[in-house]
């Protein structure tokens, strides 16, 4: 789909279909007014008969308005002016993408990204219309023999903006969310895929490639590399199977220096996770193909960002392979040498998401990080402490947890802040090796994140447990791209502080401005 910006009146486009928005109680907007104005009060009688009240999320498709030029027009239900935010607005972007594919609306030009929303400005309006609207058509179809084709995408896409100054900024904002919608669609692309064919030779090549078409550098560790190294942790967790491990690092250089301190994000790549000798149960098995999730997303970041030209030194670490049970597989009681040196009895096979991460964090210390940020499907636990809405976050760096937790508030992709204190690190005892891989099951989140930050001394840390947000079960069932959004408006903000400028949440970035109590604001 292409996409593009403009300014104009609504009632001038000859396309197939005109979107604008409709507050609560018939409150037509901007867009909407010179609609009805030119048809004669067509859209104002249509309302008052009932069949729209505006009511958030709400659409209603009509055909032929009198003395317009397009074919139709979409009214989208915003809900109340006053309540109109950040997230209602989303929401009006995304019912209006999915009423747009029960239509065979080829060119469309959307006037919701012309409406306003308390603290942000055209950019963000015009990127956020961008990425909801592509994550919303999203499909997976590469497995199907035939693509469903009752579902139909616009050709054309144009976002309108309010005045003819407004264009460049909303340039800026396009490329900035297309950058990130393609660099979620690759995240979720590689979270669908089975694990028959998403194996870590693919995950590896599949980095490989995205590094190539930006011209970042890709080193890929092979099993003797991977044994040269040491990583005796995440060797164990890859035995049991018959597909060889890889380690996969990504380096892309944005930063003025090429010695300026990397941002470093490290993602588990466990391509197929059956437990291990500590066998799941077979109910919904087939999910664990998406424990490669957090490599799945830090790839994606790295394609956003990469693509985005961000002045930043990225590195990206995936340590992949399948966890199963084999007669060479790794064993409940034995005890693994990781990287680190430091000794970990394994009580239970089925957590190796830490087993193979342990390593990663290890190797990240080359890199003398500015910031190392794991991204893993962990833990069971973390999905029962906040369900599906935030990802769990825990820092070694209050600071750097607070600039994530505002990076996802800004673009509604939610973390939430959970605790790493001393007391859960005893959870961990083993009497036999300097830690036990098995926390219990209470605080079963916190004690595998205990785990990491063993491994995570050297620098500034902070680990992202998205076993409940990156996935969704049911019958919509597949990979939901996050945490991409919330790490890339994380590096956006650090090379915005790289740049001079001051992160003002929801003004235009690109000024520097004087008063440093700005900083936090929001
Ligand atoms: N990949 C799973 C975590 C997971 C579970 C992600 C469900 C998404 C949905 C991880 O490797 C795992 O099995 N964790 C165990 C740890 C336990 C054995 C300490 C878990 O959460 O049950
Ligand atoms: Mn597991
Ligand atoms: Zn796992």
């Amino acid at each position: 789909m292409e996409f593009n910006i403009k300014s104009g009146s609504p009632e001038k486009q000859r396309v197939a279909c005109v979107v604008v928005g409709v507050y609560e109680s018939r409150k037509l907007t901007l867009a909407a007014d010179l609609l009805d104005r030119i048809s004669n009060g067509f859209i104002g009688d249509v309302l008052r008969r009932g069949d729209m009240e505006g009511k958030l999320g709400s659409t209603l498709l009509l055909h032929s308005v009198p003395h317009t030029l397009c074919d139709r027009v979409l009214l989208v239900g915003l809900g109340k002016e006053r309540d109109f935010r950040a997230k209602e607005y989303r929401e009006a972007i995304r019912a209006s993408a999915r009423a747009l594919t029960q239509t065979s609306s080829s060119e469309v030009v959307s006037y919701l990204s012309e409406l306003s929303v308390k603290k942000h400005e055209v950019e963000w309006m015009v990127e956020q219309a961008c990425v909801v609207t592509l994550d919303t058509l999203y499909r997976c179809d590469t497995y199907k023999s035939k693509p469903d084709e009752s579902i139909r995408e616009p050709r054309k896409f144009t976002l309108a903006v309010p005045r003819r100054s407004d264009l460049a900024d909303g340039e800026r904002g396009l490329a900035r969310g297309q950058a990130i919608a393609a660099g979620m669609k690759l995240t979720k692309d590689l979270g669908n895929a089975p694990g028959n064919i998403c194996t870590p030779d693919y995950l590896a090549e599949q980095a490989r490639k995205v590094a190539e078409a930006f011209g970042a550098e890709a080193e890929i560790l092979d099993k003797a590399a991977i044994e040269e190294a040491g990583m005796g942790s995440f060797l164990a967790v890859a035995k049991g199977s018959d597909l060889e491990p890889r380690f996969i690092v990504l380096r892309y250089h944005g930063a003025k220096e090429k010695t300026d301190q990397p941002f470093v994000l490290v993602g588990k790549g466990i391509t197929f996770d059956s437990g291990g000798i500590s066998l799941k149960p077979g109910e919904a098995m087939d999910e664990m193909k998406y424990d490669m999730g957090g490599a799945a997303a830090v790839l994606g970041v790295f394609r956003a960002t990469v693509e985005m030209k961000l002045p930043l030194n990225i590195v990206v670490l995936i340590p992949t392979c399948e966890n199963m049970p084999s007669g060479r597989a790794l064993k409940p009681g034995d005890i693994v040498t990781s990287m680190s040196g430091q000794t970990i009895e394994v009580l239970n096979t089925d957590a190796e998401g830490r087993l193979i991460l342990c390593d990663a964090l290890t190797y990240a210390e080359r890199f003398e990080p500015a910031a190392v940020i794991d991204v893993a499907t962990l833990t069971g636990a973390c999905i029962i402490a906040l369900g599906h809405v935030a990802t769990g976050l825990y820092s070694s760096q209050d600071s750097l947890a607070r600039e994530l937790v505002a990076a996802g508030e800004e673009v509604g992709d939610r973390a939430w802040h959970m605790p790493l204190w001393e007391e859960y690190q005893d959870l961990l005892k083993s009497p036999f090796a300097d830690m036990s891989n098995l926390g219990g099951r209470a605080g079963g989140s916190i004690s595998a994140a205990c785990f990491l930050s063993r491994f995570a001394k050297a620098y500034d840390w902070a680990h992202l447990d998205i076993a409940g947000t990156a996935w969704k079960s049911g019958k919509d069932k597949g990979s939901t791209g996050r945490p991409v959004p919330l790490l890339v408006q994380y590096l956006q903000d650090r090379a915005d502080i790289a740049l001079g400028n001051v992160v003002r949440r929801g003004r235009p970035r690109r000024e520097v401005t004087e008063t440093p109590e700005q900083h936090d604001a929001d």
